[in-house]
This record gives C-alpha cells, structure tokens and sequence, in this order.
C-alpha cells in the first residue's frame, strides 16, 4: 500500500471542564475530524490522507487545533465549516492564511493557555 500524502493529526484531547488549559474536545476536535474523515471518503482520497485523532498537541490556546504533515501545516480555531475549505487548500498545495496558527505564537507558552471555544454564532 502506497504511504499517505498529507497525515492531519487532529487534538480530540479532552480536559476537565475547570482546567486552566481547556481542551480541543471543548473546540469541537472530535467533530472535526469526523467531517475530516467523511469528506476524505466522499472526495476517494482513502488512503492518500488520512485524519487521525490525537492527543494534546500543544497548542490549546488555538482548539480546534491540528497540524498537517508532511507539510507541517498548523491550523487552530478550526471548526467543522472549515474542511472542505481544508481539503481544497491541501490539494492546491496552499494553506489557510485565516486558520494557521502564527508561527510566531506556535510552541510559546502563550500557546499552552486555555482554549478558547468559538461563540455560537461566530465566525
Ligand atoms: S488540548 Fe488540543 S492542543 Fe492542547
């Protein structure tokens, strides 16, 4: 079996709900890479990219959080609107200007705070 292009690790990291870092699970992680996995399906990419679940990456200022390899694409504040969009930039060979995580803030302490979860209704 060919390797995979793109590898998605996806934060389903899951806190209790007064810890001070919060958690992708909170963020929505785990119904991103639900959509993550059922898009893949329905576009035949099995096999080529895969979404995987995984565990704190880090970055829980930023949840939904989850970073692309081999490109080494990290995207927060994502949420299940978003994948297609995703999808499409990782086949053009592009990447989401409004969802990548600052290389700048990427791996700071800044980046280990609570998690903050979108408001309903926000973009
Ligand atoms: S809980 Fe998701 S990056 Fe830490």
């Amino acid at each position: 079996m060919p390797e995979f292009e793109h590898h998605i690790f996806v934060c389903e990291n899951q806190r209790e709900p007064e810890h001070p870092r919060g958690c992708c699970t909170d963020c929505g992680g785990v119904a991103v890479r639900a959509a993550l996995k059922k898009e893949i399906g329905s576009r035949g990419w099995k096999g080529r990219v895969r979404a995987n679940a995984a565990g704190c990456l880090d970055q829980c200022a930023f949840g939904a959080a989850l970073v692309i390899y081999p490109a080494q694409t990290w995207y927060g504040g994502v949420s299940v609107e978003d994948v297609p969009e995703i999808l499409d930039a990782l086949e053009r060979g592009d990447v989401i200007e409004r969802l990548r995580i600052d290389p700048a803030v990427l791996n700071t302490p800044e980046a280990k705070l609570r998690a903050r979860p979108r408001e309903a209704g926000s973009e």
